[in-house]
Formats: C-alpha cells, sequence, structure tokens
C-alpha cells in the first residue's frame, strides 16, 4: 500500500480533462472514501450524487462561474447533507469531501472543489443544483467534485510551502 502522504502530496485541483469517462472501478474507489468519512457523533448525514450524463454535466458547469471545468469531466460528484440529521453538515461534508480528493489523487486522476454552498445572499447556485438534481428542501449543498482524467498534471506540494508563520508549537 502507498503511503497517504504521496496521495497528499499529489493532490492538485485539476480543471482541464479529456472528457473520457471514469472506469467503474474508479467511481466504486470514490464511492467508498465518501462512505468511510467521519462525521460527528456518527450521524453520517452526508449523501452523494454520481453524475454522468453529458448534458447534465453541462447544466453544473453553468451554475457558478467557477464550475466550468465539470463540462469535460468524466463525472461530477455532488455532495449534500440532510439537515434533520446533522448541525454540523459543513464539517461534515468537508470530512467527505477531502477524503475523496485524495483518493482521487492516489488513482492519478484529476480533481476540483467546485464551491456552491451558498452564504449571504448569493443562494443562486445553491438553488439551482439543488433543482437540477431534485435534491429535497432540507438539503444543502457544499460542493461539487469534478474528476476526469487531466490532459496534464500539476507539480506535487512540497516543502517550500511550509509555511513556519503558519505553524505553532504547545501555544500559539
Ligand atoms: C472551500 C473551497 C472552495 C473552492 N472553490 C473552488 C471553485 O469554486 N472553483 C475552483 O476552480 N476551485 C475551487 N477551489 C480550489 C482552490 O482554488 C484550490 O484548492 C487552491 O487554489 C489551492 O490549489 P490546490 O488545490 O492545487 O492545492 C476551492 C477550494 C476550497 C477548499
Amino acid at each position: 500500500m502507498k503511503p497517504v502522504l504521496e496521495a497528499i502530496e499529489k493532490r492538485r485541483s485539476l480543471r482541464s480533462y479529456t472528457g473520457e469517462p471514469l472506469e467503474k472501478w474508479q467511481i466504486d474507489n470514490i464511492i467508498k472514501a465518501f462512505m468511510y468519512a467521519p462525521s460527528a457523533m456518527n450521524y453520517r448525514p452526508c449523501h452523494l450524487i454520481v453524475v454522468q450524463d453529458k448534458e447534465m454535466l453541462k447544466k453544473l458547469s453553468q451554475v457558478t462561474p467557477y464550475a466550468k471545468m465539470i463540462e469535460k469531466a468524466g463525472a461530477a460528484f455532488v455532495i449534500c447533507c440532510d439537515l434533520e440529521k446533522s448541525r454540523w453538515w459543513v464539517e461534515d461534508c468537508s470530512a467527505a469531501t477531502e477524503n475523496i480528493l485524495i483518493e482521487v489523487a492516489d488513482m492519478d486522476l484529476g480533481a476540483c472543489w467546485v464551491q456552491v454552498r451558498s452564504i449571504a445572499e448569493e443562494m443562486e447556485p445553491e438553488r439551482t443544483v439543488k433543482e437540477l438534481l431534485g435534491i429535497p428542501k432540507n438539503f444543502r449543498v457544499l460542493n461539487i467534485i469534478a474528476v476526469g482524467v487531466p490532459k496534464k498534471y500539476k507539480d506535487k506540494h512540497s516543502e517550500k510551502e511550509t509555511d513556519e508563520e503558519r505553524l505553532h508549537w504547545e501555544r500559539f
């Protein structure tokens, strides 16, 4: 088994894909990464919507100005949460997201987090995603993870990025 840190180093936001579909085993691994994520009180309130339909990918690519890469993704994974099941929906969905991003990097695929969760008055993207995918009223949507076969890779993360000013030992 490869060390997890290798996948964490390789994980970059990749936004340009060949348009090829994902293979079944790759989707299965992403589903496992989602299902095995931690959640507060182990309530498991998050749901995953796997979107492979090209027409729907195109529609999702238009929900925010920062979602264009979804059009050429092999699949998009929409992370949403049942608010009746947990008060910690942002944390729970974020934990599931990071599990997926690391698994995707480990499979040498590319992924990008596309923010959907609406803040303040900017509710439009989230409303649109809910309408397009038939997500129930009591759910919130954190993000869409675009996943595809990358056209090219980026440099992996390295120790150059270790900001000493953000690191504290024992006390701030
Ligand atoms: C909360 C959050 C929201 C993000 N939203 C978007 C987005 O809507 N579109 C996008 O292209 N990238 C988005 N990103 C990706 C960031 O731009 C990216 O993680 C950052 O530039 C660092 O690059 P890296 O992921 O390659 O390390 C988001 C990342 C996070 C954590």
